[in-house]
Parts: C-alpha cells; sequence; structure tokens
C-alpha cells in the first residue's frame, strides 16, 4: 500500500475497548503482525497523527456507531492530505452491510479530515449488554483465534513485509 521500506514504517493503533476487552484482543493481534503502537483517545494529540505513515481506529459497536471517545478524536483531528487510516471493530452482529454503516460515522469523520480509508476489519464479540448478561451472553468466546488470525492476516494485507 505503500512505496515506503515496510520497515520503517510508523503505524498506530487508537482504541476504546471497555465491554469485554473484546475489541483490545484484536488490536494485539494487529499490532503484532504491523509492529504497531498502541494508545487510548485521551493519550492522542490530534496533531501527532500525521507522524505515523497509518493509523488504525478500532472500539467496540456502541448503538450503531463507534465509541464517542474515537469519534470526539476524530472530530478534533486537524485536516491532513495523504494520510492513511483503517477502521476495525468488534459487536454483536457482523455482516457487510451492518459493518458499513456501523462504521459510517467515524469513516465520515475521518474523510471529512482528508484521511484515505485504506481497509476496513470486524469481528463478533462477546456481548453481556441488557437481558442477554441473563442468558451469559451472546457470543461466548469471540473474539476466537480463528477471529484474531483473521485480524493479524488482515493487517499484514495494509502493510506487506512489515514482518
Ligand atoms: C452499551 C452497549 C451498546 C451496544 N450496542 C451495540 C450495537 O448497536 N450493535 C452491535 O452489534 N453490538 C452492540 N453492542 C455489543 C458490543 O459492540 C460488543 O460486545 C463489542 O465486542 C464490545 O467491544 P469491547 O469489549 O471492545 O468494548 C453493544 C454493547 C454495549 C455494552
Amino acid at each position: 500500500m505503500t512505496s515506503k521500506d515496510p520497515h520503517s514504517m510508523r503505524i498506530l493503533l487508537v482504541i476504546r475497548s471497555y465491554h469485554h476487552n473484546n475489541t483490545a484482543k484484536v488490536a494485539d493481534a494487529m499490532a503484532k503482525a504491523l509492529r504497531a503502537s498502541i494508545k487510548v483517545p485521551e493519550q492522542v494529540l490530534p496533531g501527532e497523527l500525521e507522524q505515523y505513515d497509518l493509523v488504525g481506529f478500532g472500539s467496540g459497536i456502541y448503538d450503531g456507531m463507534h465509541h464517542r471517545a474515537l469519534l470526539d478524536l476524530a472530530d478534533k483531528l486537524p485536516k491532513v492530505k495523504g494520510s492513511k487510516a483503517f477502521l476495525f471493530s468488534t459487536s454483536a452482529m457482523v455482516n457487510g452491510d451492518k459493518v458499513a454503516k456501523d462504521h459510517l460515522a467515524l469513516r465520515g469523520r475521518l474523510r471529512s479530515k482528508g484521511y484515505e480509508i485504506v481497509g476496513e476489519f470486524a469481528c463478533k464479540g462477546l456481548n453481556t449488554n441488557s437481558f442477554l448478561k441473563y442468558v451469559g451472553g451472546l457470543n461466548k468466546g469471540r473474539p476466537n483465534a480463528e477471529d484474531l488470525a483473521h485480524a493479524e492476516e488482515f493487517a499484514r494485507g495494509l502493510a506487506p513485509g512489515v514482518l
């Protein structure tokens, strides 16, 4: 995706994962594949993202969108030119159409700041929100080993040759 020497690429993942650490597990798998750093939105100075060749933004999906902290961060970012980003999420239900909608709010904010969105990834995550806690939750054990392998594979495709 870039002509830069992949071994010198600077990659950051900005994540918020509070429900069951589901998205944090996905982020760890991606970070390993990309040799990326991980920060939470509160650790990010809006101007600092331009130092990175690629920034991934990920969280659970809450009420149909990424976590508010990521949307607020995107609102604060300065306009950029030629910067690349990718999106990821975990949620109760994952299918093409729903994921595209779940990612819409963050995607739109980042695009309006000039980011090129170079990929999007989603997988299921354990959900014990609301009445689900009484039945032990939905998507037990997710993300599982297969989900994390898919996350790694997706990440490698974004920056071939980093490992
Ligand atoms: C308050 C709340 C709202 C949620 N809303 C949605 C939703 O709109 N759509 C969905 O598919 N999953 C929804 N979920 C499920 C989470 O997206 C899912 O459990 C996710 O993996 C949590 O990620 P985390 O552990 O990284 O925070 C919701 C969970 C919570 C706690």
